[in-house]
């Protein structure tokens, strides 16, 4: 798959894709070609049986800066409701195979957007997260004020919103934002680590279990155990779960086909 500002790479390692974002003299600013280009590639690894954990990742000093302001600049509204960018952005929440954001240095605006409308977040410990819309007399437009006060709470996704300060990697974990932070060298093979890890489950498990978590950002408390039960029910339906309990009652390794 080639495009002009992302790498994909759909066989990074068994079954894991990468996609590297790639526009670094511009700190991967998400320009409109970006992300559609980040749209078509993860529609299509979606796609792919073979690929069953995808990794976002950007470069050492930079996730991505937020979306492209040189290009936001002279919008007007209509410009923006005809381009409707974020529509691209649904792509993301519509993956059914986990995403891992796999973050170094700058993860701000639509950057910090971007990394939490993955699965996980993996970070170096020089990532930077924040929501510095604020300081150029906007606010976060893909998602910022939804996510992140579900994921930090309403005191500190207010804060961060409205001084558009900038938090480390340190404190981002301690909030609650991301899984874990390495040294930088590590963050790549970390997110790999646990990309492998998850690919190694049942496929099918695995998207209905997704499917579940995410449900809980959705819906009330009923209506999300509700839909857990059926996708519980649902994967007794799968070769894997014969697999996986036929495996455990003959203490071997389960092998999972996604069938
Ligand atoms: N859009 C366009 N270009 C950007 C960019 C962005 N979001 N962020 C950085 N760049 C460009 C800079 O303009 C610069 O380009 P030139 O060399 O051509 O001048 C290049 O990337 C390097 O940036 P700096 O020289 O500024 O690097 P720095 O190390 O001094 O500062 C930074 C780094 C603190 C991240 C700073 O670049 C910055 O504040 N960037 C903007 C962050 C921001 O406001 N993001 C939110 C954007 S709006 C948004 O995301 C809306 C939404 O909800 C989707």
């Amino acid at each position: 798959m080639e495009f002009e500002f992302i790498l994909v790479n759909p066989t990074f390692a068994q079954h894991v894709a990468l996609i590297q974002l790639n526009r670094p003299k511009e700190l991967n600013a998400l320009n409109l070609q970006l992300m559609l280009e980040l749209k078509q590639a993860l529609a299509h690894l979606d796609d792919q049986d073979e690929v069953r954990c995808i990794i976002i990742t950007g470069n050492q000093q930079a996730f991505a800066a937020g979306a492209d302001i040189k290009q936001m600049e002279s919008r007007t509204p209509i410009d923006l409701l005809k381009i409707d960018q974020f529509e691209t952005w649904d792509q993301i929440r519509k993956t059914k195979k986990p995403i891992i954001a796999a973050v170094s240095g700058f993860a701000l605006g639509g950057g910090c957007e971007l990394a939490m409308t993955c699965d996980m977040i993996i970070a170096s410990e020089t990532a930077k997260f924040g929501q510095p819309e604020i300081k150029i007399g906007i606010m976060p437009g893909a998602g910022g004020t939804q996510r992140l006060t579900r994921a930090i709470g309403k005191a500190n996704a207010m804060e961060l919103v409205l001084t558009g300060k900038f938090i480390g990697a340190e404190e981002a974990k301690s909030l609650g934002l991301i899984n874990r932070v390495v040294p930088e060298e590590l963050y790549l093979d970390e997110a790999l680590k646990l990309a492998k890890e998850i690919a190694q489950m049942s496929p099918i498990a695995v998207r209905l279990a997704k499917e579940s978590v995410n449900k809980a950002f959705e819906s009330g408390l009923q209506e999300g155990l509700y839909f857990e039960r059926k996708n519980f029910y649902m994967t007794f339906a799968s070769e894997d779960q014969k697999e996986g309990m036929s495996a455990f009652v003959e203490k071997r390794k389960a092998e999972f086909k996604g069938k």
